[in-house]
């Protein structure tokens, strides 16, 4: 049982740890056109990175997910997971990326002891994608999906944002695509992070205007699958796939939840839509390999993991910080 529990009763199982907030896309929901990235010296070593794992571990941590950014720019991952993969305790070990690299590091992630991957894909429209991305090739994408099916990832799921106006009418498709593949997909309302201006709030699309469309061909039967995250699954009829929403607006999720996350800059926040953090950086520079620090800093800091999350489309409580500074 995990010692890390909050003030109300929560208990943290699941660390999100960013490797690096650098990404070779530039999605229009995650970052600026043209962002501004964190200098070599305040990006954490992969040794103080598996330090900071070590810590949550030994206080009960089962589960971690490696994000961006994009991890994967980061080419020496792999040495992360394997020492990731050694904390003796942890469960899973799995990672949430763009798929763009992923024909050519696929296998040796798997190899390395990776367990899982979440890919993401709002689009399979090839200029769509370009423009969603700002400068992604869909092409590469799928190959890298692929790659990662021919490397023995069984449990891939795939993430798509959905936003009005855009890749709405593609829901349908996008499960084609999952089903053909025997891949589970998560359907994603847009968080409002960053500047929101009128085009961000018109694109709002909830997790029920998606399962409207998807209704129009398939019955939706609630799953009791759960993943140690926010989604909530479904089947469809004569298909072993689970369709996800996740669906931080139309159905808060906070009273349960497990998990915090921690930036390549070492910061521990509490909770994606509240800027409260805790400086592990400070620590692990100061007293490098020190785990009983670390770990009293993480037991001190979850007290102050607020009760939930206000995102407000309405721009009235904003949340400056970009995605992929935060790891998603
Ligand atoms: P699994 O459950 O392990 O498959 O992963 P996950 O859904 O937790 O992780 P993933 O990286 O695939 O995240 C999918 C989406 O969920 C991303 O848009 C995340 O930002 C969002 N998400 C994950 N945790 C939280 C959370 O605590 N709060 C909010 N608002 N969104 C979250
Ligand atoms: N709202 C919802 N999901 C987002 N992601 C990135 N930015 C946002 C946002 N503003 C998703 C990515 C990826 C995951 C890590 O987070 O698409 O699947
Ligand atoms: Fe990169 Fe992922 Fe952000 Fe897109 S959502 S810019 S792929 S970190």
């Amino acid at each position: 049982m995990s010692l890390i529990v909050d003030n109300f009763g929560r208990t943290v199982e699941y660390l999100r740890l960013s490797v690096t907030d650098r990404c070779d896309f530039r999605c229009v929901y995650c970052m600026s056109e043209d962002p501004c990235f964190l200098g070599k010296d305040h990006v954490l070593s992969l040794e103080e990175l598996a330090w900071i794992g070590q810590a949550f571990t030994e206080l009960g941590v089962k589960k971690i997910r490696l994000t961006g950014g994009e991890p994967l720019v980061r080419t020496d991952c792999d040495q992360l997971v394997k020492l990731l993969g050694k904390l003796p305790g942890l469960k899973e070990l799995s990672m949430t990326t763009n798929g763009s690299r992923l024909s050519r590091f696929a296998q040796s992630m798997h190899d390395s002891g990776l367990d899982r991957l979440n890919i993401s894909l709002d689009t399979l429209k090839p200029d769509l994608f370009t423009s969603l991305t700002r400068n992604g090739k869909v092409d590469r994408v799928i190959a890298g999906i692929d790659a990662a099916r021919a490397a023995g990832f069984k449990k891939i799921k795939i993430n798509a944002v959905i936003l009005r106006g855009q890749n709405d009418d593609e829901v349908l498709d996008l499960i084609e695509f999952c089903r053909e593949r025997e891949l589970d997909i998560a359907f994603i309302e847009e968080m409002p992070l960053g500047v929101i201006d009128e085009r961000k709030r018109s694109r709002h699309c909830s997790s029920d205007e998606i399962k409207t469309i998807i209704r129009q061909r398939y019955e939706l039967t609630i799953s009791d699958r759960r993943t140690g995250g926010p989604s909530r699954y479904y089947t469809l009829p004569n298909s072993s796939i689970h369709v996800g929403f996740i669906s931080p607006h139309s159905n808060n999720f906070c009273h349960e939840c497990n998990r915090v996350r921690v930036t390549v800059e070492g910061q521990l926040l509490l909770c994606l839509g509240n800027e409260n953090a805790v400086d592990l950086k400070s620590i692990v520079r100061e007293y490098p390999g020190d785990i009983g620090k670390l770990k009293t800093a993480i037991l001190d800091g979850i007290k102050h993991k607020p009760k939930e999350h206000h995102f407000d489309t309405n721009g009235e409580t904003q949340i400056l910080r970009f995605m992929n500074a935060t790891g998603g």
